[in-house]
């Protein structure tokens, strides 16, 4: 693979910026040079301001880059949680390659960690880049990438591919390419703060009416208190005790449920109320009380109290977290032979509840998102909210709430909790 070693260049994003007037003036050839970056560079902003979503947006400049640097295809990787990841690829040209691109990790170390812009010539000679595996397989002549800098952040970065020998790139299209760069860099950011202002847009109405519904709420919730006058009058009734204990339960449960989502809306955050509390006691609670659940009834709810662990924690908290597995587990079953398994053990200090379903798991590209706030498949019958304020409550007893999922066979929910001492 390895023919004749070219020279290549690496340079550091600050020496690619554009020349100042001054510079300009005095220097002819950059005149015309810089002309046609100036027209390039005035359409990448008007891509940039015809599209709202960042992943249209980073496409449509991403063409462009090709069209102008006569790169055969290219991709622009962004960083999510420490992991650089591919966020588009485009291709151009007759010969344009469908072929998956990976990252090539000697690229992406000068880019994101030296903020470097780099220009690579025929890459599969070239002593730096000897080992990169990815170069070698996919056969390239030259790239050059580019990090996308967000106040001094790399954020990702854009790198360009091109299989002919001939259309070398220069240092003139590295420089381009790093201005353009810094460009998108600027708007992701904006983008992705009108996104984050959407979302509070959207709290502060969702908190605005849960005030409303729980002013409402409260004045209808009074009858349930006959529940407990009932009980009074029949107290040899083993139903009715039990009834009007689920009804009153459910009473508070309800009053619970619309202060959590005020605090949640208003990120106060819930005030917590810590005490030694029996898990298995708690769980036993709420699985007869959720059996009344028009969803769960028809499921078949088992209960393996393996052990009784105590741990500190807020009651009425943890209830509301195992109401939404217990709920959500329900929901993906099947209309027949649905199954919901609620198992809790001890390990490493840890208490452990398994909520496990057979129901029709979470599909591969789903996964990462399901703890996300408003992240539902479930149309209007969901709000998209059970887990993320269910991670936000076990988290906040320094627990964890992780899932194991098999599409088509079903979920586990284990959430674990600090034993008491
Ligand atoms: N046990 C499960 N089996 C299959 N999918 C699940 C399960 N639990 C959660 N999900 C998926 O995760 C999504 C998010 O769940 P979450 O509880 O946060 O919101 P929701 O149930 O859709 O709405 P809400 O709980 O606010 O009423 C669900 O819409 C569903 O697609
Ligand atoms: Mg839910």
């Amino acid at each position: 693979v390895a023919d004749r070693y070219e020279p290549q260049l690496v340079k550091p994003v600050e020496e690619t910026l554009p020349p100042t007037l001054e510079v300009l003036l005095r220097d002819e050839d950059a005149i015309v040079r810089h002309t046609k970056s100036f027209a390039i560079l005035h359409e990448v902003s008007q891509r940039i301001q015809r599209e709202h979503d960042p992943k249209e947006m980073l496409a449509n400049v991403l063409d462009l880059i090709l069209e102008v640097t006569r790169a055969t295809r290219g991709y622009v990787a962004l960083l999510e949680d420490g992991q650089l990841r591919i966020e588009v690829t485009r291709t151009r040209g007759p010969r344009a390659q469908t072929q998956a691109q990976a990252i090539s990790q000697t690229v992406a170390e000068h880019v994101m960690e030296r903020r470097s812009c780099v220009i690579c010539t025929d890459a599969a000679a070239d002593a730096r880049f000897q080992d990169a595996e990815s170069i070698f397989l996919s056969d390239i002549r030259s790239l050059m990438a580019v990090p996308i800098l967000v106040s001094d952040r790399a954020r990702g970065m854009i790198e360009v591919e091109s299989s002919h020998t001939q259309a070398r790139f220069t240092e003139h299209d590295l420089d381009l390419l790093s201005v353009i760069a810094s460009t998108v860099g600027v708007s992701l950011d904006n983008l992705e703060m009108a996104q984050r202002l959407v979302r509070s847009e959207q709290m502060a109405a969702i908190g605005r009416l849960a005030t409303g519904i729980a002013h409402e709420v409260k004045n209808h919730l009074s009858p349930f208190m006959l529940a407990d006058m009932i009980a009074k009058r029949y107290p040899g009734d083993r139903q009715i005790q039990d009834a009007s204990e689920m009804m009153i339960e459910a009473q508070q449960h309800i009053f619970d449920l619309v202060n959590e989502i005020r605090n949640f809306a208003s990120g106060t955050g819930s005030s917590y109320t810590m005490e030694p509390t029996d898990l298995a006691e708690l769980v036993e609670r709420v699985s007869r009380f959720i059996k009344c659940d028009a969803t769960v009834r028809t499921a078949n709810v088992v209960l393996e109290l393996e052990e009784r662990p105590m741990v500190i924690a807020d009651a009425k908290g943890i209830r509301q977290v195992l109401i939404n597995l217990i709920k959500n587990a329900a929901d993906a079953l099947p209309e027949r032979g649905g199954r919901i398994l609620i198992h809790v053990k001890t390990r490493d200090r840890q208490a452990i509840l398994d909520v496990t379903d057979n129901g029709r798991g979470i599909p591969a590209e789903a996964q990462a998102r399901v703890f996300d706030a408003f992240f539902t498949t479930k149309g209007t019958k969901g709000l998209g909210l059970g887990l993320d304020i269910s991670k936000k409550i076990v988290e906040a007893h320094r627990g964890q709430l992780g899932f194991r999922s098999t599409e088509g066979k079903g979920t586990t929910f284990r959430m674990a909790l600090p034993l008491a001492d």
